[in-house]
């Protein structure tokens, strides 16, 4: 008995030993890693897909979303392996991309048009969140509790679609805030590539702001 546990603990550690040897010293491939983790956001795509869409296993979806508010909230994309679109990680996401791009896309070569193009899915879809009702930011689409006991991918769901918004009357301080850092910092990401475009991104993380102030 003491005997086949230490041949196990020893096994562990032998196993543990070697593992953090060959992870030490076998050569990762960064530039597959990143290109795969850019490629990571098609797969998450909402609304119409491009021409140029690269996974081409994923097809459009969530083309009516918005309409039990009559408005138009297609796009953005999904929460991990949920078909919500969930106002808050979105935004944060967005955010860290956008950081991503403005402190490292210099390095980021043949990754970079990706790169921007996986953060513009996302801005163009937090700018309609934004503007499409003055007073009001659209923050999630979809229903949790059904979403979440459906296994249905997003081509096929037949879920509720409801939809979430935050005013000053009725506030999510969180959400806002997060929505127009995502905004303000997509604004510098796109600044020296698409000026129009940046303005765009700054006029309404400012006017979220006062929003959120007033
Ligand atoms: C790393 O991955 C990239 C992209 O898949 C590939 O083009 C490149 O040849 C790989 N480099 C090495 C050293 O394996």
């Amino acid at each position: 008995m003491a005997q086949s546990i230490f041949c196990a603990t020893f096994l562990v550690f032998f196993t543990l030993t070697t593992l953090s040897f060959t992870l030490a010293f076998t050569q990762q491939n960064y530039t597959d890693a990143f290109a795969k983790s850019i490629l990571f956001f098609e797969g998450q795509r909402s609304g119409k897909l491009p021409a140029n869409q690269r996974v081409t296993w994923r097809s459009d979806s969530g083309l009516q979303d918005g309409s039990s508010a009559n408005v138009d909230l297609v796009g953005g994309y999904y929460d991990a392996g949920d078909n919500v679109k969930f106002g808050l990680p979105m935004a944060f996401t967005t955010t860290m991309l956008a950081w991503s791009l403005i402190e490292f896309g210099t390095t980021m070569k043949s990754e970079l048009w990706n790169a921007q193009a996986a953060l513009r899915w996302s801005t163009d879809y937090l700018l309609k969140a934004a503007t499409t009702t003055p007073g009001i930011l659209y923050v999630q689409v979809g229903e949790p509790n059904s979403d979440h006991r459906c296994w249905e991918r997003p081509e096929d769901m037949d879920t509720p679609r409801m939809v979430y918004t935050v005013s000053p009357q009725n506030p999510g301080s969180d959400v806002a805030a997060e929505t127009a850092a995502a905004l303000a910092a997509a604004a510098i990401a796109f600044r020296n590539f698409d000026n129009p475009y940046s303005q765009k991104l700054l006029q309404t993380a400012i006017y979220l702001h006062y929003l959120l102030l007033n």
